[in-house]
C-alpha cells in the first residue's frame, strides 16, 4: 500500500517517534512529508524511510491559537496544500499524524479523493487546546477522515466529547520494539559511573521540558525524600518553553538540590538511561494522551510511578504493574517513592510483571498488524 504520511514537526516528540514505527513496514512505497526540518527527518532517514521536507516556513499556529490567528496563516498554507495534493496523487491514502497535518491532509484528500486517516495523539480537551483548535480538528476529522486512530481510550473519549464521530474511531496503542530495552549489565554499570551517582537511588524522568509534563512536581517531591535519592531529568524544551527551563533550574537551587538533580538534555539513548535508573516517574499535570515513557519504563523492567489521569490509567494498574499518583501532588509522589525504596524486592517483582505484560500488549509487530488491518479496509 502506498501511503503519504504527513507530520508538522521536525522535532522528535512522542507522536513522531510513534510514526517511525508505523511507517517502517511501508518504507518501500511510502513518503513521510514534514512541514519543518529537524532531527526527526534524520531519524527517518536512519531508518531508511523516504522523507521530504515540504515546507521551509514555520506555520504560525499553536495549540492556543484563535480563529483569527488561524485564518491569518491560511495564505501561508495554500502553497503547501497544493504541493501535498500534487504528491498525494501518487499514493493510495493520506495519513495525518498531527493536527496541522490534518488541516493540510483533509484538503489534499478532498482535492485528490484519496482516503484520509487521522492518527489522534492528543486529548482534545480545554486543558490542552483552544476551543477553535478543538472545533477545527473535530470538524475536519468528521467530514474528511475515513478513519481516526486514537492513541488511547482517553483520547477517543475526549474526541467524542468534543463532537468527534466515534463510529470511525478505533483505539490503537503505540507499539515498541521490546528488544531495544534489554541492556547489558556492564553497559549499565558504566553509565551509572558516568552519571557520578554509583551508590544512590536514581529516579529518571524522561520527557520534554514543558510545564504540563510536570518536572517541577518531581523536584518538589525529591525535597521530601532521603538524601540518597537523586534524579536525572532527560529531555529538552522542544517547543520554546525556555521560561520553564529557567524556573526548574531556579527551583533546584532554591531547594538546595543541585547535587541531587541532573539535567541531561535531549538524549537518543533512552533504553540505556532507563536501565541505569532505579525508578521512573511520570508527572504530567494535564491528562497524558498515552505516555510512551511509561511503557518504555515497563519494558526496561523499572518500577514506574505515573500521574493518575488520561492514558496512563489504561497502562497502569496501581500496585500490579506500576504505581499511580494524584497529579500535582508532590507529597503523595514522595511517599510512593519512599515506599518503593524501602520495599525494593516487592517493587522489582511489580516491575518484572509489568515488563512481561507490556512486551505482549505493546509489541510493535502486533500493533502494526492492527493498523494494517484497519488501513486495508480503506484501500480503494
Ligand atoms: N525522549 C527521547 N529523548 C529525550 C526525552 C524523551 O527520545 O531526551 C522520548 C521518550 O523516550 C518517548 C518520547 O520521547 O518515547 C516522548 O513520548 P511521550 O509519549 O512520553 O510524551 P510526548 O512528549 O510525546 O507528549
Ligand atoms: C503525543 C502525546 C503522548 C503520546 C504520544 C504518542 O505526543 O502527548 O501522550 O504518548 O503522542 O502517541
Amino acid at each position: 500500500m502506498r501511503i503519504l504520511f504527513l507530520d508538522q514537526s521536525g522535532k522528535s516528540g512522542g507522536a513522531e517517534l510513534c510514526l517511525i514505527d508505523i511507517a517502517k513496514p511501508y518504507k518501500d512505497s511510502c513518503l513521510v512529508g514534514l512541514f519543518a526540518d529537524g532531527d526527526f527527518r534524520k531519524k527517518l532517514e536512519q531508518n531508511q524511510i523516504p522523507v521530504q521536507v515540504l515546507n521551509t516556513q514555520t506555520i504560525k499556529v499553536s495549540k492556543e491559537s484563535s480563529l483569527l490567528q488561524g485564518l491569518k496563516s491560511l495564505s501561508q498554507l495554500i502553497p503547501l496544500i497544493l504541493k501535498v495534493a500534487q504528491i498525494a496523487r501518487k499514493y493510495d491514502l493520506i495519513y495525518a499524524n498531527t493536527q496541522k497535518a490534518l488541516v493540510i491532509g483533509a484538503l489534499a484528500s478532498f482535492f485528490t479523493r484519496r482516503p484520509l486517516v487521522y492518527h489522534l495523539h492528543d486529548i482534545l480537551s480545554p486543558e490542552h487546546f483552544s476551543s477553535t483548535n478543538r472545533h477545527l480538528a473535530v470538524f475536519l476529522a468528521n467530514h474528511f477522515a475515513s478513519l481516526v486512530i486514537a492513541n488511547s481510550q482517553a483520547s477517543k473519549t475526549a474526541f467524542i466529547a468534543a463532537g468527534g464521530n466515534g463510529k470511525i474511531t478505533e483505539v490503537v496503542y503505540n507499539g515498541f520494539d521490546c528488544n531495544k530495552y534489554h541492556i547489558q549489565h556492564s553497559e549499565v554499570k558504566k553509565l551509572r559511573q558516568n552519571l557520578g551517582t554509583k551508590s544512590q537511588f536514581i529516579i529518571g524522568h524522561f520527557s520534554r521540558l514543558a510545564p504540563w509534563k510536570g518536572q517541577h512536581i518531581l523536584i518538589e517531591a525529591l525535597a521530601n525524600c532521603p538524601e540518597n535519592v537523586t534524579a536525572i531529568l532527560v529531555g529538552d524544551a522542544l517547543f520554546g518553553e525556555q521560561d520553564y527551563v529557567q524556573q526548574l533550574h531556579q527551583q533546584v537551587e532554591t531547594l538546595k538540590l543541585s547535587k541531587r538533580v541532573k539535567f541531561l538534555g535531549f538524549r537518543d539513548d533512552i533504553p540505556q538511561l532507563m536501565a541505569a535508573c532505579d525508578l521512573v516517574t511520570h508527572t504530567s499535570t494535564a491528562a497524558e494522551p498515552f505516555g510512551r515513557v511509561i511503557v518504555e519504563a515497563m519494558l526496561s523492567q523499572k518500577p514506574v510511578i505515573a500521574a493518575k489521569a488520561g492514558g496512563a490509567m489504561e497502562l497502569i494498574e496501581h500496585g500490579v504493574n506500576g504505581f499511580l499518583s494524584t497529579p500535582e501532588n508532590p507529597q503523595e509522589l514522595a511517599e510512593i517513592i519512599i515506599n518503593c525504596c524501602q520495599n525494593r524486592e516487592k517493587t522489582l517483582e511489580i516491575a518484572h510483571h509489568a515488563c512481561t505484560t507490556a512486551s505482549q500488549r505493546f509489541d510493535v509487530n502486533n500493533i502494526n498488524q492492527q493498523i494494517a488491518k484497519l488501513l486495508f479496509t480503506l484501500k480503494k
